[in-house]
């Protein structure tokens, strides 16, 4: 597909998979508008620097703002036409959603009707949204299928999002925007979020304090390397759900992981044997809130795209050591901005 001039909209440009997913699409020749509100949720300097990176390039265009505001959103929508809407902005994050709930009510579900609405308005391609694993709350049969229920979420975080979904296919259906929903299971890689464990754990070691480890260890996540993740992003544009005898609705569901389970404990020792040191280790009971496993079946993502997220937990823990190095010897005291 040729795709010079095509307008897209990605919201949540400044945050980690954001970040990654303009890179792809700035490189495949898409004109790309970044809307971020730069929210101090996480160091700040991190969305700024990723920032400046992304507007290095003239066929990117960023708006600091919040898409809480409807007519600053709406005025945007107007002026670039975009083809393809990419809504990634989102207060995230499990935990801190126990302390500050409004933020997720504000971002994640004003903020996604306020994309919707805009939808509605403009004649977009494909509009795809981030969701997340945590809304199979307590699901627990696995490997987790979006045909199994998810009406158990444990958190606000995981309610907001659930309540984004539903939104999304109401919109879908009465006014046929093509929306695409993806289930996000815990991404990692180069840039990542600090508040995240991967980040968390390799500072620490580095500082020699001690880890967290919550649930004693006893626990399993399906990681999902950030360039798989954007690899699948970006083949599933052209694939925008249509209305035919047995879809009524222009509206498609997909998880996206590595349909692996890799144990919080194994996880740890492959950071360890990279750094060459060993963690002090603090256990801890579970987190309220939290699932003990997490792990997706992405078969029906992999037909559609003809692709299979399958890095190797040890080599994207390699990659996100060697940008975690570099960056805080050397980027992060040069390049600030
Ligand atoms: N990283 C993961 O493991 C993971 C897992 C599941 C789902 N997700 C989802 O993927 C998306 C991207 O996550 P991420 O890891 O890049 O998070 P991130 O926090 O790094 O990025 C989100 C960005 O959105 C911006 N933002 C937040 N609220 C906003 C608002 N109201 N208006 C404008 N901008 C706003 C933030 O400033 C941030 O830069 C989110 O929707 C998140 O819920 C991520």
């Amino acid at each position: 597909m040729s795709n010079s001039n095509f307008n897209s909209i990605v919201t949540g440009s400044a945050g980690f998979i954001g970040f990654h997913l303009c890179q792809r699409l700035l490189n495949e020749g898409f004109n790309v508008i970044g809307i971020d509100s730069l929210s101090d949720y996480y160091d700040v300097k991190l969305k700024i620097d990723r920032n400046s990176i992304l507007k290095k390039n003239i066929k990117y265009k960023f708006y600091n703002f919040d898409i809480t505001d409807h007519s600053k959103l709406k005025k945007i929508f107007l002026n670039h036409s975009p083809k393809y809407v990419f809504h990634l902005a989102a207060q995230a994050g499990v935990r801190y959603s126990l302390k500050h709930p409004r933020s997720y009510i504000d971002s994640n579900i004003i903020g996604s009707f306020n994309i919707l609405e805009l939808c509605k308005e403009t004649d977009i391609k494909h509009l795809i949204m981030a969701s997340t694993s945590s809304v199979y709350g307590m699901n627990d049969s696995t490997p987790f299928s979006e045909s199994d229920k998810a009406d158990t979420q444990l958190t606000t975080y995981s309610a907001s999002k659930k309540a984004m979904e539903s939104l999304s296919h109401s919109y879908s259906y009465l006014w046929k925007i093509p929306i695409t929903i993806l289930r996000f299971f815990t991404v990692y890689g180069p840039w990542g979020r600090p508040d995240l464990a991967l980040f968390k754990f390799v500072k620490a070691i580095k500082d020699d304090s001690p880890i967290e480890i919550y649930n004693k260890g006893k626990m399993s996540r399906d990681f999902t390397y950030i360039d798989d993740l954007v690899e699948s992003i970006y083949r599933l544009i052209p694939f925008e759900p249509n209305i035919s005898a047995k879809n009524h609705v222009p509206y498609q569901l997909l998880n996206i992981g590595n349909s692996k389970r890799v144990n919080l404990m194994d996880f740890i020792s492959a950071i360890e044997n990279n750094l060459g040191i060993t963690a002090k280790k603090k256990f801890l009971e579970m987190q309220i809130g939290d699932v003990r496993e997490t792990w997706a079946d992405c078969k029906k993502l992999e037909e559609i795209i003809n692709f299979k997220p399958n890095t190797e937990v040890t080599d994207g823990i390699k990659k996100f050591i060697e940008w975690y190095n570099n960056y805080y010897e050397n980027f992060d005291n040069t390049n600030a901005k």
